[in-house]
């Protein structure tokens, strides 16, 4: 009913479908007792009015049940909006780990995608319908927010972070992305389409968007080389720099004491400022590469590091 409402965006997941249906309960509710309360207000109003100057109020003794009884129902009420909500909020915010990864860098005023296959886009992402989704994003300047109307879903891009979001679309067509964070003069034409294909559709896009550039994994793993990362980090070479193979996920003890587990953040890190959490038993000789790597290149390197595996035996580059 309210597809036709010009004001409203359009919905193309299940999630989204049930967000709004949290969201047109909580209002519908809120509605019928800002009616009832409204209505009581002025009926009761009319009703005990004073009839005549003189007249003076009886005391009242409150009726026990009736205070139950308001107590009661807006606390299961509200419980019932809460445990719905959370659950809604909980599969917003968690993506399912079978989703195909894809990873966003914002800059003023752009959003640059990556897909796991190699082609990379600006401002338009194009996804295949049913694939779950989960978007990796950093941020190559200041505070930016990805904004996905038509999967009501929305989350933060920060500098030296990367952040998440996922959807599931359920039906093609091209759907309004946008920045949804105020991040500097053209932060309103920081917008983009995300494009749904049927998967064949998709399938056939790649094939011919793909053949001109190389992949993301290929420009990681010659980033990997130029930048002589792998002089140290070889299978053969332990002694120098620990072994990057299956080390995605992994939780790795630090010089300082405590430990750290081996993310996407800790990995960007740990190129940027390898002294900030040095792995125990290694030396600090490896040089900061802080300033000298662009957000994509980062992304590419963790791509690459990423792909090396949780157990992946040696030399094996391919995810
Ligand atoms: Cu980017 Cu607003």
């Amino acid at each position: 009913m309210w597809r036709n409402f010009p004001l409203f965006p359009d919905t193309a997941s299940d999630l989204a479908r049930e967000v709004d249906a949290l969201y047109f309960f909580a209002l519908g509710v809120t509605a019928f007792f800002s009616l009832l309360i409204a209505g009581l207000i002025f009926y009761l109003g009319l009703r005990y009015r004073r009839r005549s100057p003189d007249e003076v109020g009886r005391p009242e003794r409150p009726a026990m049940a009736l205070e139950i009884v308001w107590s009661l129902v807006p606390l299961v009420i509200t419980m019932f909006l809460f445990v719905w909500g959370a659950r809604v909020f909980f599969s917003l915010s968690r993506p399912p780990a079978d989703a195909t990864e894809y990873y966003v860098v914002g800059k003023q005023w752009m959003w640059k995608f990556q897909h796991p296959e190699g082609v990379r886009e600006i401002n338009t992402l194009h996804v295949p319908v049913g694939r779950r989704i989960k978007l990796t994003m950093t941020s190559e300047d200041v505070l930016h927010s990805l904004y996905l109307p038509a999967m009501r879903t929305k989350a933060d891009v920060l500098p030296g972070r990367y952040t998440t979001l996922w959807f599931q679309a359920d039906k093609p067509g091209v759907f309004p992305l946008y920045c949804a964070e105020y991040c500097g003069a053209e932060h309103s034409r920081m917008i983009g389409r995300l494009v749904v294909l049927e998967p064949k559709d998709y399938e056939e896009w790649l094939a011919q968007g793909g053949r001109a550039v190389s992949t993301v994994l290929v420009s990681g793993e010659q980033l990997f080389q130029e930048r002589s990362c792998a002089t140290c980090h070889r299978p053969d070479a332990a002694t120098r720099a620990p072994l990057l193979h299956g080390l995605f996920g992994k939780r790795v003890e630090l010089a300082s004491g405590g430990s750290a587990v081996a993310d996407e953040t800790y990995i960007r890190e740990s190129i940027l400022n390898p002294r900030a959490k040095l792995v125990a038993g290694y030396d600090p000789v490896m040089p900061a590469y802080q300033g000298q790597l662009s957000e994509d290149e980062l992304v590419q390197l963790v791509i690459y590091v990423k792909s090396l595996g949780a157990a992946a035996p040696a030399g094996s580059t391919s995810p």
